[in-house]
């Protein structure tokens, strides 16, 4: 047998994925199962997507494109980016991606050597780390408090810049999941002047970028001076309900983008034209209906987190963006002795033989989020706030809670 690397045997992934199977094999084996583990749409795909998508497919639009996307998507993009943010860009400075995940990946190949040290805001998205690791670079954690509305510490991000020439990286992820923290633009601005002029680059992931429930989503990038030190990624997938057609793009200036191409050359090669074809038509023509769906992903997960603030022993924050709600849990956890992520699985598999409840614990995004589950609202109303009754009576579950810890001592807390 051939040994892995040790990169290989390091790699953690996205736990959402495992809950995922879980909540889908007990489904096949016949329990009902309330799913707000994963953060995908419940819409499908937006309408004029569909059919330019069918139409690009049928004209044979199916070889490779240039790496950096089609000339036509990235026109596109940039006429996007100036009418939702004013942020005046040329095609030149967009790049085509699979989604916006694989832009962490080329990011720190860009910019990161092994042994530098990058600044990641904890609980984060899962990924960051493997992208960080695979160059060899260091993750440093600065902690989103729940009392501040999971804004970012600026006095951390002020340390981190100050701390030398090995810190190269800022990650940054505003609407945040899973917190549903907002930057506001004085958070912006506030990180722009610490790191402008600095060798030091930064990655804005701006997937929830359409749901911003107060106020407008700041992006780093309108900034002054910031288009040579960011990159910022936006995806289709939340948008425009596209998961699954894997389109997204980055924003940055015309030279990081021509690097960013070459990187995608040398694994993707590009990302499928009818793809980008039914990109455009989303941008070009479904904004009406992607903002009603936003505002239906708005009412939906207030109507959650307000559902949630009425449990004994849970407090959650109304998010300031994206449709999760992030309810802190410690105190059940405290009382059950058990980890949040064990409270998450104990509702899936433990609580009940005939129905669970799939989410996440919190410490699925780090160790920050330990005391804390993340649930989306991709389910119908009725069926979120049936969720919600059971969680309330599940928590109060003692025997059955301690036999599931009996049954998975690692769900144990210390
Ligand atoms: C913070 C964050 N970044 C990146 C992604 C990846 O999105 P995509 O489907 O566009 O690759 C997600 C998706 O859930 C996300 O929440």
């Amino acid at each position: 047998m051939v040994s892995f690397s040790r990169f290989a045997q390091s790699v953690r992934t996205e736990t959402a994925f495992d809950v995922l199977a879980a909540a889908r094999r007990l489904k096949a084996q016949g329990k009902e199962v309330i799913e707000l583990e994963i953060g995908d749409s419940p819409f499908p795909t937006s309408t004029s997507a569909i059919e330019a998508g069918i139409r690009a497919i049928r004209d044979d639009r199916c070889h490779y494109g240039p790496s950096a996307g089609l000339p036509e998507f990235r026109d596109a993009v940039a006429r996007y980016m100036k009418r939702e943010y004013r942020v005046d860009i040329t095609a030149e400075q967009v790049v085509a991606g699979p989604g916006a995940k694989t832009f962490e990946q080329l990011f720190c190949e860009a910019f990161l050597d092994p042994g530098d040290r990058v600044l990641v805001f904890s609980p984060y998205f899962p990924t960051y780390p493997p992208n960080i690791a695979r160059r060899g670079a260091v993750l440093e954690t600065s902690t989103l408090e729940q009392s501040r509305d999971f804004r970012p510490n600026l006095d951390d991000v002020a340390r981190f810049v100050a701390s030398g020439p090995r810190a190269r990286a800022v990650f940054l992820n505003s609407p945040h999941n899973p917190t549903g923290g907002l930057m506001t633009e004085s958070d912006v601005r506030a990180i722009a002047d610490l790191v402008r002029g600095q060798d030091i680059a930064v990655f804005s992931d701006e997937p929830y970028d359409r749901m911003v429930w107060h106020g407008e989503h700041h992006t780093i990038l309108r900034q002054p001076g910031m288009f040579e030190q960011v990159v910022s990624a936006y995806t289709f997938s939340k948008s425009y309900s596209m998961s699954g057609w894997r389109l997204g793009f980055a924003v940055t200036s015309a030279p990081i983008a021509q690097l960013i191409a070459k990187l995608t050359n040398t694994c993707l090669s590009c990302v499928p034209p009818f793809t980008q074809l039914a990109g455009i038509a989303a941008l070009e023509h479904d904004d009406a209906e992607r903002d009603a769906r936003m505002r239906e992903f708005r009412d939906k997960v207030m109507r959650l987190v307000d559902a949630l603030n009425r449990i004994e022993g849970v407090v959650c924050n109304r998010p300031g963006g994206t449709f999760y709600a992030f309810p802190n849990v410690r105190a059940v956890c405290e009382r059950h002795r058990i980890r949040s992520h064990g409270l998450a699985m104990y509702l899936l598999e433990g609580a009940d033989d005939r129905m669970g409840v799939a989410c996440l614990g919190g410490e699925c995004f780090g160790e920050a989020g330990q005391g804390f589950l993340r649930l989306s609202c991709a389910e119908p109303d009725d069926r979120l706030l049936r969720a919600v009754d059971f969680m309330a009576d599940a928590f109060g579950r003692v025997d059955r809670i301690a036999a599931y810890l009996n049954a998975n001592p690692k769900f144990r807390a210390a």
